[in-house]
């Protein structure tokens, strides 16, 4: 089966085609084609994502990484123009209904600017590609850019007269990484993921397959909002979260011993001894905000070094709260495996105190994914979608975009 994926949950732009067969426990998963624009370079001056902005790049791109995505499979899914010259009773038959749904097709899209041309310009010009399902993303994220995606796959389902399977964001982080076989292969339940994103902060126990509940959340700040904002702190550009773990990597280790000491700098661990799975990481971005001013105010000099074991304070800290939590979760719930996703999951700091951790628990299976799959992206709403269609939910066109869905 063919399925296309579609992701605009932030400021990720992403289409792809994924080639998917086998039952839930023998899944295989091709990726035909995958194109992706980030807009980082766009929110950037502003220091973190822009709703409105966001909403206006997913309109301008979406139909040339749709063109992208299916260029990319290489020839499988060709883009064969709808001939104007001697056109088939097919092509006659497909312009004709398409005519017919031309009104209802820009009601869906006039909401955002100049995506209903190029939608219609490139529905009109090529033949429907040879795809099964749309999937498409429809919360948690930021509303407006939510609608982009939700739209422009309903449209397209209209166009081609495709099923669309409405897909949680949360539930494609959780489920891409069986997208390689071996991960695949050794999934049992409970399960436990630990989403740590911009967005989120969730651990979501996994009973069974698509049930799920979440046992812990964050409180306030998302891991990587505190990362971009303590990395704004510092002075260092957006996204803050790999810049933070560069800077907290660098200068001689005695020297920064000496100015950890000498200025005490301890920042707390919110939270890690509470009983329930909860997080928080506002207090934590305020230690680090009120401890810099306290040495702005008595005049010391913030050295790029002094900077340094700034973030790695501050990293420590996370990761101290992540692990013991989660931890205590999967002993609680008796795990059998234990996923990590989300774009925090690059920070390798991060990764290796996880990789530490499991070691004493050898009978849990720890699945961090490749950076390609654990930021946003299209495959694991496509991949999450395959599943939905393995285990029998329905595809409907019945959906709208939700800025604050649950798993
Ligand atoms: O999953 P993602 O790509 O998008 C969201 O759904 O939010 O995650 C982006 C977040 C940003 O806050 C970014 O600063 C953080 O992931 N991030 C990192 C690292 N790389 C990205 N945080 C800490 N360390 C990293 N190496
Ligand atoms: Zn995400």
């Amino acid at each position: 089966m063919r399925i296309l994926g579609i992701e605009t949950s932030c400021d990720e732009t992403a289409v792809c085609v994924l080639e998917a067969q086998g039952d839930v426990s023998t899944a295989q998963f091709t990726i035909l084609g995958n194109a992706l624009y980030s807009q980082i370079a766009v929110h950037k001056e502003y220091g973190g994502v822009f709703p409105a902005l966001a909403k206006r790049e997913h309109a301008k791109n979406l139909v040339p990484l749709l063109g992208q995505a299916l260029i990319a499979t290489g020839g499988l899914l060709q883009l064969i123009p709808l001939g104007p010259e001697n056109p088939s009773e097919k092509t006659i038959e497909f312009l004709q209904t398409l005519a017919d749904k031309k009104t209802q097709l820009q009601t869906l899209l006039k909401r955002e600017i100049g995506l209903f041309d190029d939608f219609w310009k490139f529905i009109n010009e090529y033949e429907r590609p040879a795809i099964d399902i749309i999937t498409v993303t429809i919360g948690p994220g930021l509303e407006p850019a939510l609608w982009v995606g939700v739209n422009f796959a309903k449209a397209l389902a209209i166009a081609w007269n495709l099923p669309v399977y409405p897909i949680n964001h949360l539930e494609g982080h959780v489920l891409s990484p069986l997208i390689e076989a071996h991960q695949l292969q050794k999934i049992a339940f409970p399960a436990l993921s630990l989403i740590i994103s911009g967005g989120h902060t969730e651990l979501v126990l996994i009973k069974d397959w698509l049930d799920y509940e979440v046992i812990g959340r964050t409180k306030d700040d998302a891991v990587g909002e505190a990362f971009d904002k303590v990395a704004r702190m510092l002075d260092l550009p957006y996204p803050g979260g790999p810049e933070i773990s560069k800077l907290a990597e660098q200068f001689d280790l005695q020297t920064k011993k000496e100015i950890k000491e000498k200025y005490n700098v301890v920042f707390p661990r919110p939270m890690i001894n509470s009983q329930d799975f909860d997080f928080s990481f506002s207090g934590l971005k305020t230690s680090v905000l009120y401890f810099i001013k306290k040495q702005k105010e008595a005049n010391v000099e913030i050295t790029p070094e002094f900077k340094s074991v700034i973030a790695q304070e501050f990293q420590d800290a996370v990761t101290d709260v992540l692990v013991s939590k989660t931890k205590k979760a999967f002993e609680q719930y008796d795990v059998k495996n234990l996923i990590l996703g989300g774009g925090v999951t690059a920070n390798t700091h991060i990764r290796q105190a996880f990789e530490k951790m499991i070691l004493q628990s050898p009978h849990i299976h720890l699945i961090i994914p490749p950076t390609t799959i654990s930021t946003d992206n299209a495959i694991m709403i496509a991949v999450a979608g395959y599943f939905n269609f393995l285990l029998g939910r329905q595809a409907h066109a019945n959906f709208n975009a939700t800025g604050n869905l649950s798993l």
